[in-house]
């Protein structure tokens, strides 16, 4: 027999339109996907205070943040990534349903993968942002100096050296930053995000 058989969720009195009306804005899942050291956390940040001076309720959701908890007991193989983004997805929709603005900070490797977290939140909801930074220039940051460690074979199954990454075709927002600073790459962010929302 299924576990799953008895299971029979519970339809709550206070619901999503009721947090909307109250907040005043629809909730969205905001997805960065990119190379380890592409500026994913950074800018995923950097939106997050503009957001919430904003005015809205916002929060993040983050690779080596969540990798240090919930998802402790994952490592970096496919399923484990895999694994990875179904709980990142669920949570994500768990707190936009909640009325939050989410943004999440994941290499999300897999085309597949973020098409399921796009389909459970709802494409409405869901706003992909390609942080397209190039391999070469996130091995030059090296900010966590991880890079060094993946060539020196230290580290199998590092991303875009012995592990794939699978470029999204059609984000809904792209960004290139190598070159750019911080501040030009979120302007960059935030006026395909207006144009997105409006
Ligand atoms: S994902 O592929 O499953 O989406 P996630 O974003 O959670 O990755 O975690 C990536 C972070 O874990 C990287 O930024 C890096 O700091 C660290 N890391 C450790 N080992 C690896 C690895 N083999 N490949 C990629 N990142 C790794």
């Amino acid at each position: 027999m299924d576990h799953r058989e008895n299971i029979i969720p519970h339809d709550h009195a206070i619901k999503l339109e009721d947090r909307i009306r109250k907040n005043g804005y629809r909730p969205k899942l905001i997805w960065f996907t990119g190379l380890s050291g592409s500026g994913k956390s950074t800018l995923a940040s950097a939106l997050e205070t503009f957001l919430y001076n904003q005015g809205l309720n916002t929060y993040i959701l983050d690779g080596d943040n969540i990798r240090s908890g919930l998802n402790n007991d994952l490592d970096f193989g496919d399923a484990s990534r895999k694994e990875n983004i179904r709980r990142i997805a669920e949570v994500s929709k768990l707190f936009v349903d909640a009325g939050l603005v989410v943004m999440t900070a994941f290499i999300s490797p897999f085309r597949e993968d973020r098409q399921m977290a796009r389909e459970l939140v709802g494409e409405d909801n869901f706003i992909e942002v390609f942080i397209d930074t190039p391999l070469e220039v996130c091995e030059q940051r090296d900010v966590k100096g991880l890079y060094a460690k993946a060539r020196a074979g230290k580290i199998p199954n590092f991303t875009g050296i012995d592990s794939p990454f699978e470029r999204p075709e059609n984000p809904d927002i792209h960004v290139e930053t190598a070159g750019k600073s911080v501040e030009v790459s979120l302007k960059e962010i935030i006026d395909q995000l207006l144009s997105k929302i409006k």
